[in-house]
């Protein structure tokens, strides 16, 4: 039986988090990509109707190590838990297929304010509370410091009030969290960003196709949502200036007007054009900006 052109018993199957930091994140770079996600009615398994995928909605501890043994062929997860799983000795299986750039947070130690402890050396002899037993771990040796790990699976940021750890190490995003709780952050132990990770084993000529045409997508969805189409009028003389503040833009297309001293030009800013941005091109002599989001675009 055939499907799209694919064998059905040949399709992907991809791991997602279920719910959380990275879900919507991770559905809506799907959506981007041309494929409905319907999550109404089976909360854990979604058949993807345009391309050969299916979808594991899982827990994102669970990611690494199903991709890993080949449960999954695929998955997205955060760089945090794909680093532990891995810093622990799991998800050996599992390679950082690309990195996806979205729902960037730190995994930081955090102490109380106000609370003597003003660097890395002060934890020596302390309690650290945290759920990434490995990668703190790891820093901590490194640091060479000898502090005592409390494993904590959540709620890990009121463990200095209830005096059970004098730190934490923990996933800071906004910082709120930390604030809210009275601590602050000491240092950052690792950067995380979410990630396409994929089996390191050969998958089938059938499925590695697949994956390629879901990178090939997830990179242009990805540019695209960055990038902007840019039109604007300016002065002959002002050309140069101007297309010098068009941000991550390399080859401008510049059209003449009606007027021999005005001239059009239409860009593909491959960067945020902020308000700054605006108001540089308008006192450079650029008039009639119109900055217009771009749905789709090739990587
Ligand atoms: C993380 C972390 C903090 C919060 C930090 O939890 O454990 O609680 O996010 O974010 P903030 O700096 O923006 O306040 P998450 O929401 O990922 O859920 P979990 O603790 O249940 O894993
Ligand atoms: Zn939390």
């Amino acid at each position: 039986m055939r499907e799209g052109g694919v064998e059905a018993g040949e399709r992907i199957r991809m791991a997602v988090q279920k719910s959380g930091r990275m879900a919507e994140d991770s559905i809506g770079l799907l959506k981007n990509c041309g494929l409905h996600v319907d999550r109404s009615k089976d909360q854990l398994f979604c058949r993807i109707k345009e391309l050969p995928i299916d979808l594991l909605l899982v827990r994102d501890d669970d990611i690494p190590g199903f991709v890993a043994d080949g449960i999954c062929d695929i998955g997205i997860v955060g760089e945090n838990v794909f680093a532990e799983t891995q810093s622990g000795g799991g998800a050996g299986g599992a390679i950082i297929l690309e990195r996806l750039g979205f729902s960037r947070c730190r995994l930081s130690i955090a102490v109380p304010e106000n609370g003597g402890i003003d660097g890395v050396a002060a934890l020596n002899g302390k309690a650290v509370a945290t759920s990434y037993p490995h990668l703190l771990q790891a820093f901590l040796k490194t640091n060479n410091v000898a502090a005592r790990i409390l494993m904590m699976t959540g709620s890990v940021e009121v463990a200095p009030r209830l005096k059970i750890a004098d730190g934490i190490c923990d996933i800071v995003a906004s910082g709120a969290t930390l604030t809210a709780n009275g601590l602050r952050e000491l240092t950052v132990v690792l950067p995380s960003e979410a990630l396409l990770i994929r089996a390191a084993q050969a998958l089938s000529p059938d499925k590695e196709k697949t994956v390629q045409r879901l990178l090939a997508r997830m990179r242009g969805a990805l540019l695209a949502a960055d990038s902007k189409y840019i039109m604007l009028n300016a002065p002959r003389a002002a050309v140069e200036r101007i297309t010098a503040l068009l941000p991550g833009c390399d080859a401008p297309t510049i059209m003449d007007l009606n007027r021999h001293d005005m001239v059009a030009i239409h860009a593909v800013c491959k960067e945020t054009v902020f308000w700054e941005t605006m108001e540089k091109l308008q006192e450079a002599g650029a008039s009639a900006i119109l900055v217009l989001p771009i749905e789709k675009m090739t990587a």
